[in-house]
């Protein structure tokens, strides 16, 4: 386990003692949930996640309404976006003052940019109830949280000020989420956000790693990189994504490891969620970045075996995500790393046989982890 994956989960179980206690509101008796509890919360989550993967029917609508909705939001959805948000911040080195948080429910990016040194963050959020929980929360921290309440949707240019960085956590695919022009309208709402950031300053973009959100997020970023935004984090290709091309089913994500709290742990458990990851699709953008473009790759995917026993992933490099294979009877000392690879591991690939798609490892290949 890594310094930085240790400082996330040190906060989160700190977070989420805080989150238990504000969960029960005046009837706070212990910072355990009983096994009651867990039940109720992991029922919810499903709900939730149900309506978040299938037809969206919770979008847009008060995820907080009821006691177990908002223990679910609380001990599971919270501390996921804080720890993406922390996991973002620190890959990327990401440091400043002051930040905007937009659609920020009940605040774990905007106590996530806190925690990471901010002094203010500027916090935008249409439901009062939301913002009030990430007011009470923010008195725990050093810094100080400036509560917006506004439709960002209805009144898109109602963001003042100037940031070091703009984060918007699980939000964008709200906005106009029924509109067929919603990228259009998605990608203008960034560009005039553009006007509101600082000198190098950048914007965030979180999204569920879902098939749909991630897509739609790619086509968002095909749109922004012709107004010369720059993606500065994590795609290696900084020209268009063609695999939006593809079928309906090819995407990308960003996986990480994380140590994951026991709290969620148990309830993703319980609801029959896969935890053991960190998953999530974001964008870091910049306007006019200055960038080289490097020679390593990131591998994208999962490894894909053929019936054949050829290893297969998929990696962006400069070029866009192109696929790099291995065949059993290639396997040799430089090149036996290729089957522990995973997702997120950069890479370097030296000699291989050029394909169609990309390339084939050889004998005399090798590949080396940077
Ligand atoms: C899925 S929640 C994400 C909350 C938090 N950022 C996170 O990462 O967990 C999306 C939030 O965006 C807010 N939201 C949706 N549409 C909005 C709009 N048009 N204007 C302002 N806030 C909006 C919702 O009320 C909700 O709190």
């Amino acid at each position: 386990m890594n310094k930085t994956e240790n400082i996330i989960f040190d906060r989160i179980n700190f977070w989420t003692k805080e989150l238990i206690k504000l969960w029960r509101n005046n009837q706070f008796t212990s910072y355990n949930l009983s096994e009651r509890d867990y039940r109720d919360i992991s029922e919810s989550v499903k709900e939730l996640s149900n309506g978040l993967i299938g037809d969206r029917a919770l979008i847009g609508k008060k995820y907080l309404a009821d006691f177990s909705t908002l223990g679910a939001y609380l001990l599971y959805y919270w501390p996921v976006s804080y720890a993406q948000t922390r996991k973002i911040l620190f890959d990327n080195q990401i440091k400043g003052q002051n930040a905007l948080d937009l659609g920020a429910g009940p605040g774990p990016c905007s106590i996530a940019l806190l925690d990471h040194g901010f002094k203010h963050v500027t916090s935008y959020e249409k439901i009062r109830n939301s913002a009030l929980i990430l007011k009470k929360l923010s008195g725990l921290t050093k810094g100080n949280v400036i509560l917006k309440e506004a439709d960002l949707e209805k009144n898109s240019k109602a963001v003042e000020g100037k940031y070091d960085l703009i984060i918007m956590g699980h939000f964008i695919n709200e906005l106009w989420s029924s509109n067929e022009n919603k990228i259009n309208l998605r990608s203008e709402f960034i560009q005039n956000l553009l006007n509101n950031l600082r000198k190098d300053g950048k914007i965030c973009i979180i999204e569920p790693a879902l098939t749909k959100t991630s897509r739609d997020l790619i086509k968002l970023r095909n749109y922004l990189i012709k107004s010369n935004i720059t993606v500065v984090s994590p795609c290696i290709n900084k020209g268009v994504c063609k695999i939006i091309n593809e079928n309906e089913n090819t995407t990308c994500h960003s996986e990480f490891n994380w140590k994951i709290n026991p709290v969620i742990s148990k309830i993703s458990r319980m609801a029959g969620i896969k935890k053991d990851k960190l998953k999530f699709s974001y964008l870091l953008l910049q306007k006019n970045a200055h960038f080289t473009l490097p020679d390593h790759y990131l591998v994208v995917s999962d490894k894909l075996i053929s019936k054949s026993g050829k290893a297969r992933f998929f990696v962006c490099g400069k070029e866009g995500r192109v696929s790099i294979s291995l065949n059993k009877k290639n396997m040799e000392n430089g090149n036996n790393i290729f089957l522990k690879l995973k997702r997120g591991d950069k890479i370097k690939i030296i000699d291989p046989e050029i394909t169609e798609n990309g390339f084939s490892i050889k004998k005399e290949s090798s590949i080396i982890k940077i």
